[in-house]
This record gives C-alpha cells, structure tokens and sequence, in this order.
C-alpha cells in the first residue's frame, strides 16, 4: 500500500511529538497534524521556542520536518478525507461524570473523534487508536464508524505509545517496542503490514511487535500499571527505611541489582504525578471491578492509594517539622512540573503538597524554570477547588526565578530539575522530595 497523507487527530504531548518523527523518518509522507484548539494549532506553526509542548530536541525535529512533510492545521475535516491513515491520539481522562465517575476513562473526545472521522471520510481508511484506551475499545469505535457510513471500509489498529515526557524524542527515535494489534483477517493483516512499513523505515523489525487489538489496547494499561506498582512498591518500603535506619537509596540499589528485577522505576519520591499513571490505574481498576475482578482491582487501586499516601506523609512531615504548626511559614517550592525537562504539571505531586501547605497556613513562593505561571494558576484553581485569584492575592507568589531565600523558613524540592542540584542550601532546611541532593543533616529526604 503506497501511502501519501497521513492525519493525526491531537496534537498534545502525543500527537505533536510522535507525527513530528514519523515525518521526519517518512520525507515521502504527508503528515497533518489536526486540533479541535486553533490556539495550539497557532503554537506549533509560530516560533520554535514556543511551542504548545516542552521537550528536549523536539523544536530541531520540527524545524526540519514542518513545511516539508509535517503539517499543523485546524481543517479537521479536510485533512481526513484526504488522508489514507488517521491516529487518534486525543486526550482519555478519567470522568467526572455518570456510570464510573472518578475511576473509568472518558472516551468522550475519543467517539468525537471517530465521529468525524465517519462523518468527513470519502474513501477506506486505517484508523489508529494512539491514545490509551479501555481493552475493547476498538469495538465501541467499530460501531460508531460502521453505523455513520455504510459504504466505506474502516480498518481499526491499536498502536499504543509508549513515550515517556522529558525523554519523548530519543523514546521515539529508539523504542523498546513498537506494538501494533491487528484484526486477524485479509484486511486487518494488510493495514498491520501499512503501519509496520512506516516504523520499519527506522525502528528495528525485531522490536515492531503485532497482536491481536485487545492485547494490545491492554498492554498498554498494564505497562503503566506495572511501571507505577514499581514506584509505589519503593516509596511503600520508603516508609518503613525512615522508621528502622535502613536507606532507601541503598536498599534500591540492592534490590535493583538483581537482574531479574533490574534499576530502573526504583527511585523513591514524594509519588508520581503525570496525566497517565493515575487515570490509566484507574481505568484498570474500574475494567477488573466490571468483569467481577474484585480482588484484582483491590490489588491495582493499593498502587494509587500508596501515592496518595507518599504525597500526604510528606507534606505532614514538614508540617510536624514546624512542631505542626505552619502558620505565616515562609516555604519555597521548587518545582511544579510532574517531572524534569517537560512543562506538563498535570498530577504534579507537587499540587498536593502545596495544597496542603497552604491549607495548612503557609506563605508559599513557587518557582519551576518550565511550567507558566497561568498554568500553576489554573491547576490552583482546578485541583484545589479555590479561587485562584483570592489565592494569589493572599499567600502564594509565583516567581521567575529561584527565591533568595532570605525570609524563606524551608525550602521543598518537588521537581528534578538539574538547576535545583546545585543551589547552595546552608542554613536553609531543605525538604527533598525527589531525592535529588547529596545526604546532608539539613536535609529530610524520602526514606533516608
Ligand atoms: P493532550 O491533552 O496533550 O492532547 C490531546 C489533544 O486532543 C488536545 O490538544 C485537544 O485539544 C485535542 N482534542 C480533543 N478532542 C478532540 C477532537 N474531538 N478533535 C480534535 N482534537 C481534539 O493529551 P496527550 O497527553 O497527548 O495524551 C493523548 C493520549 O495519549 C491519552 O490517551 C494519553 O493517555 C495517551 N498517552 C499520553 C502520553 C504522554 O506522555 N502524555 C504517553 C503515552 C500515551
Ligand atoms: C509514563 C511511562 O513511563 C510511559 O512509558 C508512558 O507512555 C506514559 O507514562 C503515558 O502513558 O503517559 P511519564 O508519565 O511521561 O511516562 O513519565 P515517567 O518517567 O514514567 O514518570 C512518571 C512519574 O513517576 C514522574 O512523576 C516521576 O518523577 C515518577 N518516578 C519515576 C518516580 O517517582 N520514581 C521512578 O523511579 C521513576
């Protein structure tokens, strides 16, 4: 099959990044990149340095590719007639809302999706699911696409992404694994073959694996289940390292030397934040708890309830250090981002510990080099269920540059960020949360 446009639904962390290198890996393919927000689309044709999404080498990617091959537009309805292949890699949060409110995925934006995907398509098309989705999902889509348009062919793949944010272009450009599930008949064989031609031009064959779509769709959620059980498991034994002078940076270090469950996701922190852990566990949850798995689900939601646990324990750990009042403290907060090199703050463990802090009856100066300060509004506003506004006014100020700590009465480090590593902290307290600096007295790190 010669393909010659492609089109990507979403253009978020995912969609932007992984069309980014299809196209730069593909020249002969037109790839179009397609938002419901023109705002975004605006972002990812303006200025390099202002992209709509922050990762390490991806303005190079788009530099080279965009006006070539790579293409940002709002003509949503165009661009999927005109294409042979369409990614759907919109947004799958959690619902606030009806049947599984608070634990299963809100496929809401991902039926909009297909909607119009049956409702402009002239032609047969291979419709990719990208963004994580329930195991069947691929069913419901069928149904919606079927039912809209009679006469057209639509073949449905799974090809989950497996990008981790800060690391996504050498993710993409070196993957573990490519995973593509596929129907098992003529036409589902053959769409398999279309999207494995399209890795295979830089990813190697062995490491392009296909499978049936329901496998695929929740290999996906289990690889996130897992990584996350990991982080949950270290923090869990953090706990108990601070009660019995074991270390936890010792003890990852023994355990993550046996090779059967090697180093990596063995970094003790104040929890994981991030848009997917949380949901996709969730999403678990609720999946095993509808097909009468309870026992499994219990399993899967100990690893979120952990989380919560670590952020909550850290937060009071500052509080019980000012003898369990904090009122008119002066703290610094280093770090918004849920991670290092990315601006996404969506799950930040640090929303949670600032929040409390602040309920608390804290002065809190906010500092992250990547996350703007309308974005810390809004998840102020959004998390915190305050009014950002008053809150802004009262007790919090968010800065462009990392405090002098003059009048700061402890410092709390809540992202990675290699600029935090080496700030002299004398005479300040320091609270660690992402283990990041070297031992030292002044210092509570998680699990030391
Ligand atoms: P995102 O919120 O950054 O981007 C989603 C985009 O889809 C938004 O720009 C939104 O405007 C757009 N959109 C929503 N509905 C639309 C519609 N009907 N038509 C056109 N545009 C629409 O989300 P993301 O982080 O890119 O995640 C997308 C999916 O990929 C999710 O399912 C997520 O679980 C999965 N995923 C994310 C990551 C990650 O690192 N962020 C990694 C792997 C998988
Ligand atoms: C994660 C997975 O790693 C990706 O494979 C997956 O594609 C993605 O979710 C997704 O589906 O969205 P991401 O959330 O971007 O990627 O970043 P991670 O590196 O996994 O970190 C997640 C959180 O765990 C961060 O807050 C990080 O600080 C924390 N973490 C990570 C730890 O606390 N300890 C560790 O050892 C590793």
């Amino acid at each position: 099959m010669q393909l010659k446009n492609i089109c990507c639904i979403g253009a978020g962390y995912v969609g932007g990044p992984t069309m980014a290198v299809i196209a730069l890996k593909c020249p002969n393919i037109n790839v179009t990149v397609v938002d419901a927000n023109p705002n975004k689309i605006k972002a990812w044709n303006g200025p390099l340095d202002s992209l709509p999404v922050y990762e390490p080498g991806l303005d190079a990617v788009v530099k080279e590719a965009r006006g070539r091959n790579l293409f940002f537009s709002d003509d949503i309805a165009g661009n999927i007639e005109k294409a042979e292949m369409i990614f759907m890699a919109v947004n799958t949060p959690t619902k606030t809302e009806g049947e599984g409110a608070g634990m299963a995925a809100d496929l809401r934006y991902f039926e909009a999706c297909a909607k119009d995907i049956a409702k402009y398509s002239k032609s047969d098309k291979i419709v990719i699911e990208k963004s994580t989705l329930p195991v069947r999902t691929a069913e419901k889509i069928k149904e919606i696409l079927d039912e809209n348009s009679a006469e057209i062919h639509f073949e449905i793949l799974s090809n989950p992404e497996f990008l981790a944010e800060g690391t996504a272009i050498q993710d993409l450009f070196k993957s573990d694994r490519v995973l593509i599930g596929g129907d098992e008949t003529e036409s589902g064989e053959k769409a398999v073959r279309a999207l494995v031609g399209i890795y295979a031009n830089w990813i190697p064959k062995e490491k392009i694996l296909t499978t049936n779509v329901w496998s695929s769709e929740l290999a996906k959620l289990a690889s996130n289940a897992m990584l996350a059980q990991r982080i949950s498991s270290i923090n869990s034994l953090s706990a108990l390292c601070e009660k019995t002078g074991a270390n936890i940076v010792e003890l990852s270090k023994a355990i993550g030397m046996d090779h059967r469950i090697g180093p990596h996701f063995l970094k003790a922190s104040v929890g994981f934040g991030g848009s997917c852990f949380h949901k996709d566990i969730l999403n678990l949850v609720y999946l095993c708890k509808f097909y009468g798995l309870h026992e499994v689900a219990e399993y899967w939601h100990q690893v979120v309830k952990i989380n919560d646990y670590q952020k909550d324990r850290f937060a009071q750990k500052i509080i019980d250090y000012f003898g369990g009042d904090i009122n008119d403290k002066r703290i610094a907060i280093l770090g918004w981002a849920f991670k290092a090199n990315t601006n996404d703050s969506r799950e930040s463990a640090a929303i949670y510990v600032s929040e409390k802090l602040y309920k608390a009856g804290a002065y809190l100066e906010i500092y992250d080099p990547m996350v703007k300060k309308e974005t810390i509004l809004r998840d102020i506003n959004s998390y915190w269920n305050s009014n950002s506004t008053q809150v802004q006014q009262k007790r919090i100020n968010i800065l462009k540059s990392i405090p002098s700590f003059k009048e700061i009465d402890a410092t709390v480090i809540l992202t990675e960020w290699n600029e935090f590593k080496n700030i002299k902290y004398s005479d300040i307290k320091v609270f660690d949360g992402r283990n990041i600096l070297d031992k030292s007295d002044e210092i509570y790190q998680i699990g030391r």
